[in-house]
This record gives structure tokens, C-alpha cells and sequence, in this order.
């Protein structure tokens, strides 16, 4: 080890020497070793320091490949709170979760909290150099398996709908391509606002999964209907639904319609059916389960929304027609909503008085929405699915329809008011194609769900994607 002593050290450094060891008290000497003892432990803790983001960035890198990554996008809203606990929820099912904070949100939790239980820091600032220079926003958005938005407050919902890239959250949202699930919370009735509705209906159409909300007592007192973020283990159940990148339906997008339509008389009447939507909405939910990106077009029913699924509620024959036409393109449709064959020619803006003989209701057909689909020139789904229900010969009307609609399967009921299948749990189906029928054993309407995903995947296998 070399030596040196003090009397080599130049004159100016000398004295600033002399002067510092006066002021602690200490010789010469004794200065020189604090310094050095001093600057030798720096360097040691500097060592240390990056020897642990050494270890930390190994650990990051090599997590094991089944180790799922979410990023979780929390907004300003009350539930944040619970978003606290959906990262432990998260992490329960094995994901490594990393955590964005907007601004707003940092009025409910803050990005302490949400960092210690990640495990990492909190990102919150589109224009913070550390966090730009340590991950960068564009990776933040691409690091990742998916992305969940919760709560996804009305204001960053219309952020994604306009587009906006103002701040980290927004920003990252635009950025990514990878799969977004959001769970809103929110007032009813900024939930009922039009403007909600159709911010919903559009993300709805680009993809975006939606969990809840739900209808429930809101943290505002006095406040109730739905709007409640779903609970931490909803979400993170949608989330595994969403990442289940085994699933046979990986990398398809399904359609499916589901429900009753109502076609308005007047304000208060209507013409409708007794469809519950209990099928379509079962088969929505089993193609998420098998890792499909799913619309699900509902009529109105009485069902919660099915995890990891984005849905567009309409009431109308008419309206579904175009709710579909927006969803396309997709590799398999399936239309299992019963749509009203006609509606009202006219409909009255008023309440039709009691006065005078009964009204003579002329009706007119409605859009055939499985046959317009079937024959699409350009954009027909690899993979068209109708449901028939019949209550008589229902494997000969089931025949009948495949020709004229031009669909590939009919999955064809008796919904014969004895068959308890209109609104009940249980469907005994004949899958009716051009190879022949093929007549399935009674089984639970989530059975049928599970069982025609696993045709539907069978059939694109060999297509591409
Ligand atoms: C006490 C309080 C609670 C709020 N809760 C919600 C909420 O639950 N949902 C919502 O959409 N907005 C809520 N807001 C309004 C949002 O915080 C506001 O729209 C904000 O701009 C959202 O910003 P962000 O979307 O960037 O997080 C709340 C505001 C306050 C003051």
C-alpha cells in the first residue's frame, strides 16, 4: 500500500489541513485518518448500495416467467382506498404489481403506502426525471402483462376516450398495447350521465375490459345505486380471467350478444321477451375465463356484468345492430340474444291515453342482425354462431335457419314453456352445421357456455389470429 505523509501534500492543502484539525480538536495526523476512515466507509456504503440494485434489478429480470405483471393505474377517487388492498389481492395470485398514482388520487392514498406494499416506488409524475430515467413512461407502459385502471374515475375514462396523454396516467394508458381492464367508481348518476354512457360504449369497442361497478350504499351518506367499485377480489379475479395467456381463446376477440330487446310502444310500454340473458352472458364469461378479448352487446337484464368482459347495453333490435357493427372485426360472433322480430312502426313520445277502442299496433320487421352479420362481404367474423329457440320441430327450423341466415352453427333450444330453459339455468342444445346435427346432453347453461368455447377454439385453431 502506498505511503504519504503530510509534508508531501502541497501548501494550500497544508493549511486547510491545519486549520480543519484546530477546529475538531485533533492533530494533523488524526485529521487525515477520520478523513480517509471517513470517505472509506462512503465508498463501502456506495458498494453496498449498488450491490443491492445489482441484486434488485437480477431479481426484477429474473422472475420467473409464469410471474405475471400488472400495472395497477389508481385514480381519484374514494375507492382508492380499496386499491390499496387489491395489490395484496393481486400479488395473491402471483402478480408483480407496479403502481401509478394520478394527482387526484393523491388526495385518498398516498404513493408510500402504495410503494411499500408493491415493493418498488410509486410513479406519479409524467415530467420526474428520476422515474423517466430509471423506467421511462413508455416502458412503464409496455413492462407489463396488463394494465388495470382502478378506480377508474369518470374524468380518466374520458381521458382514454379523447385520447389524452397530459399526464403519467393518461399517458401510459395511450401508450400501451397491452390489455386494459378498468373498474369504475363513481356517483350513480355521473355513472347514469350520457356522456358516461357513451365514453363506456366507445371503450367498450376498442377493447377495454370493464369489472362492475356495483350497485350498493356509496361512500357519499345517503347516496346508493350503482356505482361501487367492485371489490378488490372481483378485480383481481377479472384480472386473471384477462391474463389466463394459457386460455385456448388467447389472442381471439369474440363477440357475443346476450339478453332481450325492448321496443318501445310509448314511454311506458314496450314489446319485449322473456329472455334472461343467463346463456350469452355464460358464454361472455367463459370465453374471457379462455383468455378471448370479449364484447358482450346486452339487452336489458337483470345480470351482473361478467368478469373481464367489456360490455355495451342497448335496448333496441336497432341499437344492437349498430353496437355489433362497431365491435367487428372479431374471429367468432355469437348471437344468443333473443332479438324482437318487429317493433312498433310508430312510437309515441306520450303516454297513449285509455280513451276510446284499443289502439290497432302496426308493426315492422326489425333488423335481422345474425343474417346481416352472415353475410358481410367484407368483415364477416371467421366463425358465425346463432342460437334457434324453437318450441316445435326445433331441429328442422334450426336447419331451415342455418341455410337462410348464412350463419356457421345454430345452437338450437326447445324453449317450450315445460323445457324451463327462457330464464332458467339449464339448456339441452342441438349444434346444427353443414357436417350434420349433433344433440348435446342436458347440462347447466355455464356447461353449454364451457362447452361451446372449447368448439369455438377448436374451429380457429388453425386460423390466423
Ligand atoms: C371527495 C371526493 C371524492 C371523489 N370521488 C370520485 C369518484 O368516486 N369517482 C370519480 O369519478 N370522481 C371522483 N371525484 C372527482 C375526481 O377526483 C376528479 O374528477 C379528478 O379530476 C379525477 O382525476 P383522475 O381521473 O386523474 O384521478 C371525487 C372528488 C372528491 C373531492
Amino acid at each position: 500500500m502506498a505511503s504519504l505523509t503530510v509534508r508531501q501534500l502541497d501548501d494550500t492543502l497544508k493549511r486547510r489541513l491545519r486549520l480543519r484539525a484546530a477546529h475538531n480538536g485533533r492533530s494533523v495526523e488524526d485529521e487525515v485518518r477520520t478523513i480517509l476512515r471517513s470517505a472509506a466507509a462512503d465508498e463501502e456504503s456506495f458498494a453496498g448500495a449498488a450491490a443491492r440494485d445489482d441484486a434488485a434489478r437480477a431479481k426484477r429480470e429474473t422472475l420467473p416467467a409464469a410471474t405475471t405483471r400488472v400495472l395497477l393505474i389508481i385514480g381519484g377517487g374514494i375507492a382508492a382506498y380499496k386499491s390499496l388492498d387489491l395489490i395484496r389481492r393481486l400479488q395473491d395470485r402471483g402478480a408483480h404489481v407496479r403502481c401509478i398514482l394520478t394527482g387526484a388520487a393523491q388526495n385518498f392514498v398516498t404513493p408510500l403506502a402504495a410503494g411499500a406494499l408493491c415493493g418498488e416506488r410509486a410513479y406519479t409524475d409524467l415530467f420526474d426525471q428520476a422515474s423517466e430515467f430509471d423506467v421511462g413512461h413508455i416502458r412503464l407502459a409496455r413492462d407489463t402483462d396488463l394494465v388495470v385502471v382502478a378506480p377508474a374515475t369518470a374524468d380518466l375514462i374520458a381521458k382514454m376516450v379523447g385520447g389524452h396523454a397530459g399526464d403519467l396516467a393518461a399517458a401510459v394508458l395511450l401508450a400501451t398495447d397491452r390489455p386494459i381492464l378498468i373498474a369504475p367508481a363513481m356517483n350513480p348518476r355521473m355513472w347514469a350521465a350520457k356522456a358516461t354512457r357513451r365514453n363506456l360504449a366507445q371503450l367498450a369497442a376498442d377493447g377495454v375490459h370493464v369489472v362492475g361497478p356495483n350497485a350498493g350504499e356509496m361512500a357519499e351518506r345517503g347516496e346508493a345505486g350503482t356505482g361501487r367499485m367492485s371489490e378488490p377480489l372481483e378485480i383481481a379475479a377479472a384480472a386473471a380471467a384477462l391474463i389466463h395467456s394459457g386460455g385456448v381463446l388467447a389472442g381471439r376477440r369474440v363477440l357475443v350478444t346476450s339478453g332481450p330487446t325492448h321496443e318501445p310502444l310509448d314511454p311506458v310500454r314496450m314489446l319485449a321477451n322473456r329472455s334472461s340473458g343467463k346463456q350469452g352472458h355464460a358464454i361472455a364469461a367463459a370465453a374471457a375465463a379462455a383468455g378471448a378479448d370479449v364484447v358482450l352487446v346486452s339487452g336489458p337484464v337483470n345480470l351482473p356484468d361478467p368478469p373481464g368482459v367489456g360490455v355495451v347495453r342497448v335496448e333496441t333490435a336497432q341499437e344492437m345492430l349498430t353496437a355489433v357493427e362497431k365491435a367487428l372485426p372479431v374471429d367468432a360472433a355469437v348471437f344468443a340474444a333473443a332479438v324482437a322480430d318487429w317493433r312498433p312502426q310508430r312510437t309515441s313520445q306520450r303516454k297513449i291515453k285509455k280513451h276510446g277502442p284499443p289502439p290497432t299496433i302496426e308493426l315492422v320487421e326489425n333488423p335481422d342482425i345474425l343474417s346481416t352479420v352472415a353475410h358481410r362481404k367484407s368483415g364477416r367474423p371467421g366463425l358465425v354462431i346463432g342460437f334457434a329457440a324453437e318450441t316445435d320441430h326445433v331441429v328442422a327450423n334450426a336447419e331451415a335457419k342455418l341455410k337462410k341466415k348464412g350463419c356457421d352453427w345454430i345452437l338450437a333450444n326447445d324453449v317450450s314453456p315445460a323445457t324451463g330453459i327462457m330464464g332458467g339455468d339449464s339448456n339441452t342444445i342441438h349444434l346444427v352445421s353443414a357436417d350434420g346435427v349433433e344433440s348435446w346432453p342436458p347440462q347447466s347453461k355455464d356447461e353449454v357456455a364451457r362447452a361451446l368455447i372449447a368448439r369455438i377454439a377448436a374451429a380457429l385453431a388453425d386460423t390466423k389470429k
